[in-house]
């Protein structure tokens, strides 16, 4: 911004509380979840749910496990009516289940919201209304504190009135001082304590008092220190649910929900994903992963997120974003080949050592523990080191290469992929290793090589090749202690070892229907170049010789 704009803002003010505790606190158990999404996510869609769509998105949130669900604002229109009345009707609320309802704390829209949940087992009626100074002039024309405060209790005396009414569905409590976050904090707390003082919890039968941050103003402490000051202030504790309701105008909607658990919130509120008004409310998603990422269980199963990111796409016509936490598609997925490397070793090290708790550098969960795969874990660009490659090769075709060959194999494919300016895929990643560094036949080719076990001294062997070098055919001979070697002193007998054999390693090819055996050679040329050549063939002793023969082409 330019200092005239910025000339027009001026800094959020600090909450006095210099002894609060919420710093020092660990997030410990999970909070009960409210999810959102039929109404704060569905009321800023561009283009709202149908029925249709609601009833599978709310068939989803039960599923996740959330067990509290609002479902919509009945009075604002007969989609919501029809939709709470479609929910009752055809039994389709689980028993454990309560759904919750949003209205403004007027009397006609009170008693619309009361016909839509007759006959519900259970419901959360939520009412709210506008509190803040800057809503009280600006919204309400300079609207006293008396007079929001009796909208409040206005509001809450009609909910108490109505309750008689629906003798056999069990009603809880719930009020929102709506923008709270910019609310002064005795005057949010006289509204609370004024509808505190008409519904009259008792521990057994709690309220729920929702603080929403309907605009996200300050910095996440700024939001903690609001909670922890309410929690403390407020009477009759426990019989009060603290609930929390972030959005995210300033990117902080994660951080504020979790310092605001810290600071003694009960309950959170927050959508799939984060969808709501402006940048959203609360992606109850990350917060929930966050927490089973340190160990805590939630309650809410996450573990196959692409299903949900389909339904949810598919049902709001909202996208999620590639690199938005854990649901992304880019999230686990690594570029760097620094990093690519690392996590290549905690991977491997967590197979071979099978260690119970997760450790794997740039990677905060398993992928799989929400249904996400390794397959897209590294991707190969022309940032990518070497690690990558060998990753992919590993995991994606079974070829093990020896580690110092990873330089060489991992030059071509990035070379490869920095010409075309573009990622490479796990095949055309193959496509590299299996044309330029597998059985390479180019200037020497073998045509054929047989194996004689008798006609050498014991404990060796001799071999008889027919190779095609440049064109002309060649017989080449040799005795050794293995096929290799007697090929390589076939190589001198024939003039064409100017190598020397520094490295042999052979491996059984993983995966598919292969049984294929894997050989590497590594040679270096009495220049000083050092090359490897793999070869491949069902027979471990030809894929030997193959191999040889590739280093042999390579050094050309
Ligand atoms: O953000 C908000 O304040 C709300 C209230 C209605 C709870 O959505
Ligand atoms: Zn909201």
């Amino acid at each position: 911004m330019k200092s005239e704009s910025i000339s027009k803002y001026r800094p959020f003010p600090a909450v006095a509380l210099a002894d609060r505790t919420w710093p020092d606190r660990l997030i410990t158990e999970a909070p009960t979840w409210c999810s959102v999404d039929l109404r704060d996510g569905n009321q800023a869609l561009p283009i709202p749910m149908s029925v249709e769509e609601k009833l599978e998105m709310f068939d989803l949130l039960v599923k996740v496990g959330f067990k509290e669900i609002e479902i919509g604002f009945p009075s604002a229109s007969d989609t919501e009516f029809c939709f709470m009345r479609r929910l009752i009707e055809e039994d389709r609320i689980p028993e454990d289940v309560t759904v919750q309802v949003l209205v403004q704390t007027r009397r006609h829209l009170i008693e619309r919201t009361f016909e839509a949940i007759k006959g519900a087992r259970r419901v959360i009626v939520h009412i709210y209304n506008s509190t803040s100074t800057l809503q009280r002039r600006v919204t309400f024309g300079d609207a006293s504190r008396e007079d929001i405060k009796a909208i409040a209790v206005t509001g809450a005396e009609v909910v108490k009135e109505l309750l008689p009414t629906l003798p056999t569905t069990e009603i809880v409590l719930q009020y929102s001082p709506e923008s709270f976050s910019d609310t002064e904090l005795d005057f949010a707390l006289e509204c609370c304590e004024a509808v505190i003082e008409v519904w009259q919890p008792t521990p057994e039968k709690k309220l729920i008092l929702n603080l929403p941050a309907t605009v996200e103003w300050a910095t996440p402490n700024v939001h903690a220190d609001q909670i922890e000051w309410m929690c403390r202030k407020v009477s009759k504790r426990e019989s009060v649910i603290i609930s929390l309701h972030t959005h995210n105008d300033r990117g902080t909607g994660v951080a504020s929900t979790e310092l605001g658990l810290m600071a003694g919130a009960d309950r959170v509120e927050g959508t799939l994903f984060g969808n709501g008004e402006r940048t959203g409310n609360l992606d109850i998603v990350i917060v929930a992963l966050n927490m089973n990422s340190h160990g805590i269980e939630t309650g809410l199963d996450f573990s196959n997120l692409s299903s949900l990111r389909e339904v949810y796409e598919r049902t709001t016509r909202m996208t999620v974003p590639d690199r938005q936490p854990y649901a992304g598609e880019l999230v686990f997925t690594a570029f760097s080949g620094s990093h690519q490397d690392a996590i290549k070793k905690g991977l491997d090290r967590r197979a071979r050592e099978g260690d119970e708790k997760w450790g794997v550098p740039y990677l905060t969960i398993d992928p799989h523990d929400i249904g996400r795969s390794y397959e897209a874990i590294v991707r190969i660009n022309s940032q990518s080191g070497k690690g990558g490659v060998a990753y992919i090769l590993d995991q994606e075709h079974g070829y093990d290469l020896p580690k110092t060959m990873h330089p060489q194999v991992g030059k071509r494919v990035y070379d490869l992929a920095d010409q075309r300016g573009e990622e490479l895929s796990a095949k055309e990643v193959g496509d590299v290793f299996f044309t330029e560094f597998v059985n390479v036949n180019s200037h020497l080719m073998l045509k054929d090589y047989e194996l004689d076990y008798h006609s050498a001294e014991r404990g060796e062997l001799a071999c008889k090749a027919v190779i095609e070098i440049d064109g002309e055919s060649k017989i080449v001979e040799g005795v050794g202690n293995g096929p290799i070697n007697a090929f390589v002193q076939g190589f001198e007998e024939t003039g064409l070892k100017d190598f020397t054999l520094t490295d042999y390693r052979s491996h059984a090819v993983r995966g598919g229907s292969s049984s294929d055996a894997a050989a590497y050679v590594q040679l270096r040329k009495d220049d000083g170049t050092i090359l490897w050549g793999v070869g491949c063939d069902p027979s471990i002793e030809m894929a030997g010789v193959k191999a040889l023969v590739c280093a042999w082409n390579l050094l050309r």
